[in-house]
Order: C-alpha cells, then sequence, then structure tokens
C-alpha cells in the first residue's frame, strides 16, 4: 500500500520526500506530464490516499493532474507543493486542495502536515487509518506515525483547506528577496561576452559584469551560463544550484513562475542560470531554445548578461541575435587577436554584430612585445577597455567572490568596473556603492 504520491521535477525534493515516507511513497517524476496529466495517472498502480503536486509544476500542469486524479480516485486529499505567490490564493479556490505546502518547510511541518491531513480523511470517511500504517517489515527512521486510536477521536468539523490556510504551522515562509517588477515599456538589455578562443576571461568578465550591474539594478540581474558543455560560473561563485538552463529551457518554464524557480540566487544581488550539469545534457539545449530563454528573461529582468561557449558555433550565434551588447574578449596572444578580427568579419558579414560592441583586451602585460596600437592593427578596431593581468583575479575566483567585490583596488577589478559603465552609465562608481568583501580572517 502506498498512500503518498509525489508528482514533481525536483529530484531533491524527491529524495527528501523518500527520507521522511519511506516505502509509503509512490513517484512519478514531472517530466511524464509532458504525455499529458493521464499518462502521469496510469502510472500510479495503488489508491494514493494523498497526493503532493510539486514543486515545480505550472498551473496548467497541476489543474490537468487535479483533474485526473480525483476522476480516478475520488477521495484524493490533495497538497499543492509551492512557495507562496502572490496568486497562491487563486490557485487554492480554483484547485480544490486541500493544503499548500512550501517546498523548504521543515521536515516536522511537512510530516505535521501531511498527518493532520491523513487524520481529516479518516474521520471523514475518504481513507482508513490502517491505509497509512508503516508497511510490518520495513523500518522507516522518523516516519510519521498516525494513530488509529488518536485518529477516531478526531473531530473535523470545519473545511480543513480554510483551516490549514488559517494554521501558522503551514504558512509558507515569505522569500527573502523579491524580483522588482520592471515598468511598462522599460529598456532591458542583454549582453553578450564572447570570445573566439578559450580561456580569454569571458567568464571573469561576464560574473563581475553582473556584479556590477546589480548594484545599479538590484535582484533585477540574471546572468546566464551559456558555456553549455563545461560552463563553470556556479563553481566560481561557490554557489550550489538545484536547477539548470536545462531546466530553464524545459516546457514547464514557460511558466514565469516556474523559470524563476530554475534561478540561483547570488549574495551580491543577482541570479544565475546554471550551466547544464554535464555536457550530454547541455548538447540537449537547442539553440532555438536558449534564443527563447534570453528572450523569457529579457522581460523579467533589467540585465540579462550571457557567458558563452568559445567561437561561433550555433549557440552563440543565436545568442548575439538576442543581445543589445556584446563584449568581446581577447588577450594579447597574435593567434587570439587575429581570431577576433576573424570574427568581427563573418559577424558583419552575417549581420549580427549586436548595436552596441565593446572590445576588452584582457591580461594586458607589458611585456608582451606589443604595443595597444599593434593589438589595434591586428584586429582592426579600437581597444574599448584594458583589463590589466593582475593575480587578485585567481585569488577573488579560488575565495568565490566577484573580484569587483573582492578586491576594489585591484586595476584589473576598476578596470571591469569601466565596462558596467559602458553599460550602465548611471552605475558611477560612488564610493558608498562598492563595498569591499570582509575576508574570513579580518575583524568586523
Ligand atoms: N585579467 C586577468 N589577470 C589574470 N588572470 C586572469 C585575468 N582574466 C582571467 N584570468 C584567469 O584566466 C583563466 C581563464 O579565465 P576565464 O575562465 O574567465 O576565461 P574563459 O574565457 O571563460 O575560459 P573558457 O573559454 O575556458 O570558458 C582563469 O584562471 C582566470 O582566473
Ligand atoms: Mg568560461
Amino acid at each position: 500500500m502506498l498512500p503518498y504520491l509525489l508528482v514533481s521535477r525536483s529530484a531533491e525534493y524527491e529524495t527528501r520526500l523518500r527520507a521522511l515516507l519511506g516505502d509509503r511513497l509512490a513517484v512519478v517524476p514531472g517530466e511524464f506530464l509532458t504525455f499529458g496529466p493521464e499518462a502521469v495517472v496510469s502510472r500510479v498502480n495503488d489508491v494514493p490516499r494523498i497526493a503532493m503536486l510539486g514543486p515545480v509544476l505550472n498551473y496548467e500542469e497541476t489543474r490537468g493532474l487535479v483533474d485526473a486524479l480525483t476522476a480516478k480516485h475520488p477521495n484524493l486529499g490533495l497538497i499543492v507543493v509551492r512557495e507562496q505567490r502572490s496568486d497562491l490564493e487563486d490557485w487554492v479556490d480554483e484547485l480544490s486542495l486541500h493544503a499548500v505546502l512550501n517546498p523548504d518547510a521543515t521536515d516536522e511541518t511537512t510530516v505535521g502536515l501531511l498527518d493532520r491531513l491523513a487524520l481529516w480523511l479518516v474521520a471523514h470517511g475518504h481513507a482508513e487509518s490502517h491505509d497509512f500504517d508503516v508497511p510490518a517489515a520495513v523500518e522507516v527512521e522518523d516516519a510519521p506515525f498516525i494513530d488509529a486510536a488518536v485518529a477516531d477521536e478526531v473531530v473535523v468539523d470545519s473545511d480543513l483547506a480554510a483551516e490549514l490556510a488559517a494554521s501558522d504551522e503551514v504558512e509558507p515562509e515569505a522569500p527573502m528577496w523579491e524580483f522588482p517588477p520592471l515598468e511598462a515599456g522599460a529598456p532591458t538589455e542583454a549582453i553578450a561576452v564572447v570570445a573566439p578562443k578559450g580561456g580569454q576571461g569571458k567568464t571573469t568578465i561576464a560574473i563581475n559584469l553582473a556584479t556590477g550591474l546589480a548594484e545599479v539594478a538590484p535582484n533585477s540581474v540574471v546572468l546566464v551560463d551559456a558555456d553549455l558543455q563545461f560552463g563553470d560560473i556556479t563553481a566560481t561563485l561557490a554557489l550550489q544550484p538545484d536547477k539548470t538552463i536545462v531546466d530553464a529551457v524545459a516546457d514547464a518554464a514557460i511558466d514565469e513562475l516556474v523559470l524563476k524557480t530554475t534561478l540561483t540566487r547570488h549574495e551580491d544581488g543577482f541570479f544565475v542560470v546554471a550551466s547544464a550539469p554535464s555536457p550530454e545534457l547541455g548538447d540537449q539545449v537547442a539553440p532555438a531554445a536558449l534564443a527563447d530563454l534570453i528572450s523569457r528573461l529579457r522581460s523579467t529582468f533589467r540585465f540579462v548578461v550571457i557567458d558563452t561557449t568559445p567561437g561561433l558555433g550555433e549557440h552563440t550565434l543565436v545568442t548575439l541575435e538576442h543581445v543589445t551588447d556584446a563584449v568581446f574578449v581577447t588577450n594579447m596572444g597574435v593567434p587570439s587577436l587575429r581570431a577576433t578580427r576573424t570574427e568581427f568579419e563573418l559577424l558583419t558579414k552575417l549581420g549580427l554584430m549586436p548595436g552596441n560592441r565593446h572590445i576588452v583586451l584582457n591580461q594586458v602585460d607589458k611585456h608582451s612585445g606589443l604595443t595597444i596600437k599593434d593589438v589595434e592593427n591586428i584586429i582592426g578596431a579600437p581597444v574599448d577597455i584594458e583589463v590589466p593581468k593582475s593575480s587578485a583575479v585567481l585569488l577573488a575566483s579560488n575565495r568565490g567572490v566577484p573580484l569587483i567585490h573582492d578586491d576594489v583596488r585591484d586595476p584589473a577589478a576598476k578596470a571591469i568596473r569601466s565596462i558596467v559603465l559602458r553599460i550602465a552609465p548611471e552605475a558611477f562608481p560612488k564610493r558608498s556603492k562598492i563595498q569591499r568583501r570582509r575576508r574570513s580572517n579580518e575583524p568586523e
């Protein structure tokens, strides 16, 4: 007997519930919703008593599931697992749910809610108390236990949904941050950071660009790791993403709320779309899906910064087609400079050169044997920003902190700030705005 059913796209949440409910939990991955709610229902062999829908299911999917599940199992208890949002009340009203549970609720709250709903179902004749028993042969540590005697004593004469909605215990916690709404018609900018060759400093520039722009537009900047096979933004920033670009381009994420759940927040006030968890999964992200993702993010965020794969592959070409700005990064090596010239010529020929072009000469070293004039002659265009070679870049990366907040006086940090200024002139670096992160061994 599997009294509990979970339909969710979050493997992490599934693992948590399994630890709580053990062998009493049946799981149907939310991915089956691609084939419609019936495909999910047909995979449920047992008669579930309580279904948990979410996290990471959109409204339409949840509605379809509620209809299909209750048609087959009319006495089912229904819980939507979802963060608190302004439209939550509509979901509860329109979907006849019994409760809404925050995916981040503690184990105690989660088990407490399941127990109370089980008691209510038993008290109303929708289930038997032994339906929820832990199977005799299986011992589940800390599993919730519903005592039949207690269940018999329960008198539930009010509407459970109202009761639970009023309960502090299941009140979802308010998010610690908000996505500031964009004013209607407000301009949004998308900035691709590109280079024809690897290792020129794209990721370094992209991370610090997002950090600097987030000072102008806190929580309205998203940094997309579109280096699909070997993206390393989350590793460089010491972030642990729950979701990646693979989730962000999935059909479900067409819903803006679902899309937001795929982002990972950095404490400096910007969001990250993490790269694919493996090169194989990265390969599955179609160029058109990436273009669509950029467009959708532009309708929510003031600035979208995109780190790319080296070269001019299909993904980078569609990215360039959907941005307002391109930051071209090269070092002082002649092969890289020549490749940059070829890249410019090709993009101009294809009509894909974005409106605003910023040429960044990175790792500038006066011992390179080339002058800036030489560099400009090779690439056939003036250099906009020179970023010196600096050991602070690697130090910041090893500490997991954006350089411009790690070492504000470092010459490379100052140069990268001037790229931010080219894109957002309002980001004039007032002293009060520039905060250096305290090192762990510094006094408070
Ligand atoms: N101005 C700089 N001074 C010193 N080191 C730098 C500088 N810019 C980048 N680096 C170092 O160069 C290496 C490559 O930088 P980064 O990862 O940003 O390049 P990338 O273009 O994203 O590389 P990939 O093509 O592999 O994605 C890193 O170790 C980084 O710390
Ligand atoms: Mg990179």
